[in-house]
């Protein structure tokens, strides 16, 4: 197996927001390769605990290694953060001290070419990040309508040109001429109108296999289902830090963080009364999101576009 090296983002960050404690126990919902989970074994030492989750085997593989040194401090189990509820359950610790997200893809999903997501290496059009079950890229291509795959590249991708785009994925899938990412990525790039993909500072394909990731991953579903729950994952005092990499995802968390946040403007007792929350559930930690600085991105350009927000559940009778 190659080995398996991703260089994690705004490590220091994320330590600073979520403070890790001896004594306490956290959730790393997208494991990776256990370069943050490291940091926060280290930071809680000598006894807080970590229960890591990622839906790829390799990954978890890689962080089973990285995280030799802590093996009597560290669970790894193998599923999506939509069920980190069933998951927590299971360990007998339904709620945890910190839960960290680091989403998105790992740089060794991105290098291997047979796991299909990278546009500029040939293979199959996979692009599942846990190989082992759900429908790939093709199957989504071939099952979805010429309307659909446009809703896709235009939602997820933000392709402007994503009517003949799809089209054109479509009409080549009917002709059997697309079934590698290389091919799909040629017939991207035929696909824009003449001269617009020289204009382009990106690879013109970029869009399309990031939208087309997400959509196979279904990493927004994903990542809705665990906000839904999130707080009762949390003890009181709890913290919850996130790095997203795409705007729809960093639009999602925000919201909820500033919805978890509300309270009633009624005074305490009529609100009361009115069954309106006269506390928060949880408080922002981060007014703007936090992102890498120069040195870090000259360093990793992967970091470029981080964006990490953090809040912490409220105790119980906090102004
Ligand atoms: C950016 S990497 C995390 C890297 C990690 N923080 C580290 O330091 O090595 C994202 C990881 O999350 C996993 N992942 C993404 N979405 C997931 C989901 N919905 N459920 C579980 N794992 C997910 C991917 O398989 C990948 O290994």
């Amino acid at each position: 197996m190659s080995r398996f090296v991703h260089e994690p983002v705004l490590v220091d960050e994320v330590i600073r927001f979520l403070a890790p404690r001896p004594g306490r126990i956290y959730c790393d919902g997208t494991v990776g390769g256990g370069g943050h989970a490291l940091r926060i074994l280290e930071a809680s030492a000598p006894d807080g605990r970590l229960v890591g989750i990622d839906r790829d085997p390799s990954a978890l593989e890689a962080a089973g290694e990285t995280l030799k040194p802590f093996a009597g401090r560290v669970t790894l189990v193998h599923a999506t953060l939509g069920r980190m509820a069933q998951v927590l359950e299971d360990q007998g610790t339904p709620a945890v001290d910190g839960i960290l997200l680091d989403l998105g893809v790992s740089s060794p999903q991105l290098d291997v070419a047979e796991r299909g997501f990278s546009f500029s290496k040939e293979g199959p059009l996979d692009m599942r990040m846990d190989p082992t079950t759900g429908e790939t890229a093709e199957d989504l291509l071939r099952r979805v309508s010429a309307s659909e795959l446009e809703r896709i590249l235009r939602e997820y991708g933000e392709e402007r040109y994503a009517s003949r785009i799809s089209r054109a994925i479509k009409e080549a899938l009917r002709k059997g001429e697309v079934s590698t990412t290389t091919e799909l990525a040629r017939v991207v790039r035929r696909a824009m109108p003449h001269g617009a993909a020289r204009r382009e500072r990106i690879d013109p394909a970029t869009r399309t296999f990031q939208a087309l990731r997400i959509a196979v991953n279904r990493e927004l579903e994903e990542l809705g289902e665990f906000l839904r729950v999130f707080p009762e994952l949390l003890n009181p005092g709890g913290r919850l830090v996130v790095i997203s990499f795409h705007s729809l995802e960093d639009r999602m968390v925000k919201e909820r963080m500033r919805e978890l946040g509300w309270t009633s403007r009624l005074p305490r007792d009529l609100a009361q009364a009115a069954g309106e929350r006269t506390e928060p559930t949880c408080r922002t930690l981060t007014r703007k999101p936090v992102t890498a600085s120069d040195l870090e991105v000259a360093r990793n350009p992967r970091a470029r576009s981080a964006k990490l927000r953090a809040c912490e559940k409220t105790e119980e009778g906090d102004p």
